[in-house]
């Protein structure tokens, strides 16, 4: 079995509540939820009712109907600005975001919406004051992701959320990074648009995902068919969530979805962040020791679950490959989904190798990979 260190791309495990709420979901409920009348069904409704809240309380969303389901934060970032701009509206967003936002954006840039991509420093983060300055009258939308998944950089996104909100824009915070890891109150921090994976720091399984939308934001849905209410119409509803769940939900993915943020609030979110800055920090402080290993991105506590590095002159895949193959450790290389990040962090085009670590890893899985990079390193 292989020492998994690639916790910003999905979880690895989860936690045994969810493996059984899935398979237990799987077994018990297995039929379509809000499509029939029958028992089963709406237990499959009450399953997919029970996650729907809990996640909308674990982000401080005041009407759970407005957090819906998604594939993935792919797909909410996408509903997120393909529903809300429209041509002449002016976005602003930062160097530091993933293709997952960077693309839909670029799409609507060939419909007319214009997007202005503010620097970030040399350690990824942009300040609030250059958001600020990059906005103008027509400026509908400011998105920023909250945690670089690339140098692990947090962005001050309380603070970018009052000038969003004072300059008139609608503000999306991409969370794929901190959902799970750092608090997020949609209402405390201003975000009017959440897009977050399940499948990360939330502990669900692959395929889930959620967008939580703001009271008064109105957007149009991506996909549009059958949703279980309203068939007479040809109209797709009105009402959320219906509105933005067309297709039959993965109710087994969602039940375990709800285990692991169940789990997130019996563990605490504090000890959950405690042990990532507890894993960060070593890796820190071993790669800062490594006269050879180049570290991208803050090097102090305030820092994500995603520690960028390369060793040397060396291709950063073929270290990526050797610690695979040599020791048995999973890491990833390369750009990351982020090309724009690394030309902020001076690591483009050959990218970087990412170490990120979850919950389930030791201090003593830390110091392995430490102790076989620095045997990499003399090879
Ligand atoms: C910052 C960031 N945004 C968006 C995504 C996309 O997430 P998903 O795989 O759930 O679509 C990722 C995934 O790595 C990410 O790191």
């Amino acid at each position: 079995m292989s020492l998994f260190l690639d916790n910003a791309a999905t979880s690895y495990p989860k936690p045994e509540t969810v493996y059984r709420a899935i398979d237990a979901a799987m077994r018990e409920i297995g039929v379509a939820p809000g499509r029939g009348g029958y028992r089963q069904s709406l237990t499959a409704a009450r399953t997919v009712f029970e996650t729907r809240s809990t996640l909308a309380d674990f982000f401080g969303v005041p009407d759970s109907s407005r957090l819906v389901f998604t594939h993935s934060a792919t797909e909410s970032l996408n509903i997120a600005v393909s529903g809300l701009l429209k041509p002449g509206d002016h976005v602003v967003t930062t160097s530091m975001e993933h293709n997952a936002l960077v693309r839909p954006l670029h799409l609507l840039r060939g419909r007319g919406v214009e997007v202005t991509f503010v620097q970030a420093d040399r350690e990824g983060r942009v300040s609030e004051r250059e958001i600020a300055a990059a906005m103008r009258p027509g400026t509908r939308l400011v998105a920023v992701t909250h945690c670089s998944n690339v140098s692990g950089t947090i962005q001050p996104v309380g603070e970018i959320g009052k000038v969003a909100r004072q300059g008139g824009a609608v503000f999306l915070v991409d969370a794929a990074q901190s959902a799970g890891y750092l608090p997020i109150d949609v209402i405390e921090l201003g975000i009017d648009l959440l897009a977050a994976p399940g499948h990360k720091g939330l502990f669900g399984p692959p395929g889930t995902g959620i967008l939580a939308i703001g009271e008064g934001i109105e957007l149009e849905p991506l996909l549009v068919g059958g949703t279980g209410g309203n068939a007479s119409s040809l109209e797709q509803p009105e009402i959320l969530p219906e509105r933005f769940e067309s297709g039959t939900l993965n109710t087994p993915a969602l039940a375990g979805l709800k285990a692991g943020v169940d789990f997130i609030r019996e563990t605490g979110l504090e000890v959950i962040r405690a042990k990532e800055k507890l894993l960060v920090g070593m890796l820190l402080e071993g790669l800062s020791a490594m006269e050879e290993a180049v570290i991208y991105g803050p090097r102090g506590n305030d820092h994500g679950g995603a520690v960028s590095f390369n060793l040397g002159g060396r291709d950063a895949s073929e270290v990526a490959f050797l610690l695979d193959a040599e020791y048995g450790i999973a890491v990833r290389a390369g750009l990351h989904c982020a090309p724009e990040a690394h030309r902020t962090l001076g690591s483009y085009p050959g990218g970087t190798v990412r170490v990120s670590p979850g919950f389930f890893n030791t201090e003593e899985d830390i110091a392995f990979f430490l102790q076989s990079l620095a045997g990499l390193a003399r090879s």
